[in-house]
């Protein structure tokens, strides 16, 4: 741990592997049951990932429906920066169909995906490892014919045997894969055996150096957003996330919550984004209202909790240095400041510092009374409010001038 926390992320950024974030709200996103967005919810989306800097937008699923094509279209078609992103299975059909939608964009990307596990392969696909083998390989070859920048996926690929796996990432790196992801699609893996995993295929696949490393993990058992940087540090730079988390199942590895690891613990994360983070609070309420996902409370970086305290000690703490019990400020991800809920276990500092902030100043016998009495309202409310704490000083005041 480093002294000075909040102040490393901006003197180490010069040094720092530059981390591609591919945002897949828009698909990954709204594939978790309930989180459909409108088309206009979605170009509000897609504009405010694009403006905070996002670098890569996966904007659906173009032949999943209609609705998906004219979405993947009209985002491709408006995106500044960013560049827009299809998502195809390994069908020709699936691949131009993206490639389609995708016209109207600066720079477009084709992603495509089989699944390479052995219980996928049976199960799902009923096909043999060569067959998916082959398939690859012609998946990869005609999303090429359309686009220069082609990511391959293998779905499942945390519980794909090593020997196929590294075979399939050189064939597709061969056949003109540029961004090679390995995707954590159940929410299986731990962080070190995804760096592992990472690890063994950049080294045993004799071209991996021509293609980028992706991470995209789920959430099943918590677990991935500390996936994604142990995949990090092994090698991957892109980081394939969603904001608020939202995604299939138990959701995807949050934007926000990598975002801030990255900035936050350069010292031994020394990567950097090239995310606005000032804007991430805005991008959360905005997820959150066109999904009517509630945000939890407690939730990391963007929750209502994430700098809020209420306990004497930490508010004691904060009020002599933030740095007490806070590691980055709340600017610094859009938040105006850290507030200090004024509850059971707050103590006599911080009461002294709100009744400060509300303009009153009380002589030492009155701050006890008002002190115990807010303390006995404290214990039947859960939250007090500034004008709890103002009908409560003024009665004092009045009381005292009888
Ligand atoms: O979780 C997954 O494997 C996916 C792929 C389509 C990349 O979302
Ligand atoms: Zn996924």
């Amino acid at each position: 741990m480093t002294a000075n926390p909040q102040s490393d992320a901006a003197t180490e950024s010069t040094a720092k592997d530059r981390v591609i974030i591919f945002d897949t709200t828009l698909r990954d996103g709204e594939q978790c049951p309930g989180a459909t967005m409108t088309l206009e919810e979605k170009l509000q989306v897609a504009d405010l990932l694009d403006e905070m800097g996002v670098d890569v937008i996966e904007a659906g699923f173009p032949i999943a429906s209609n609705g998906d094509f004219e979405a993947v279209s009209l985002v491709a078609a408006r995106m500044k920066n960013a560049s827009v992103c299809g998502l195809a299975r390994a069908a020709f059909k699936d691949i131009d169909r993206a490639a389609e939608a995708l016209k109207g964009a600066r720079r477009p990307r084709i992603h495509t995906f089989i699944s390479t596990s052995p219980v996928h392969m049976k199960w799902k696909l009923q096909k043999t490892p060569d067959e998916v083998h082959e398939l690859v390989v012609a998946q990869v070859s005609r999303a090429r014919n359309h686009v220069e920048d082609v990511e391959w996926s293998c779905e499942d690929g945390t519980r794909t045997e090593h020997d196929f796996l590294c075979k399939v990432v050189e064939s597709a790196i061969r056949a003109g894969a540029t961004t090679i992801n390995i995707p954590d699609t159940v929410g299986y893996t731990t962080p070190e055996e995804y760096f592992a995993l990472i690890k063994m295929v950049r080294e045993r696949v004799p071209n991996s150096d021509k293609a980028i490393f992706s991470v995209h993990c789920h959430d099943d058992l918590g677990m991935a957003v500390a996936n994604s940087l142990a995949g990090l540090r092994a090698g991957a730079r892109q980081i394939e996330c969603t904001v608020n988390g939202i995604g299939e199942r138990a959701g995807n590895a949050a934007m926000e919550e990598v975002v801030m690891a990255i900035q936050t613990r350069g010292d031994v994360l020394p990567f950097a984004s090239g995310i606005k983070t000032e804007m991430l609070t805005r991008a959360s309420k905005l997820v959150s209202a066109v999904t009517s996902f509630p945000v939890q409370y407690n939730k990391a970086v963007v929750g209502r909790n994430a700098f809020a305290h209420e306990s004497g000690i930490h508010q004691d703490g904060m009020l002599k240095h933030t740095q007490t019990y806070e590691i980055m400020t709340p600017e610094s991800v859009g938040v105006k400041q850290t507030s200090l809920v004024m509850g059971k276990h707050s103590g006599r500092n911080a009461f002294r510092e709100k009744l400060k902030q509300l303009g009153y100043q009380l002589g030492d016998n009155e701050f006890e009374d008002a002190f115990n009495r807010f303390k006995d309202l404290a214990d039947r409310k859960k939250v007090v409010y500034d004008e709890d704490i103002e009908a409560l000083v003024d009665q004092e005041i009045a009381t005292a001038q009888d």
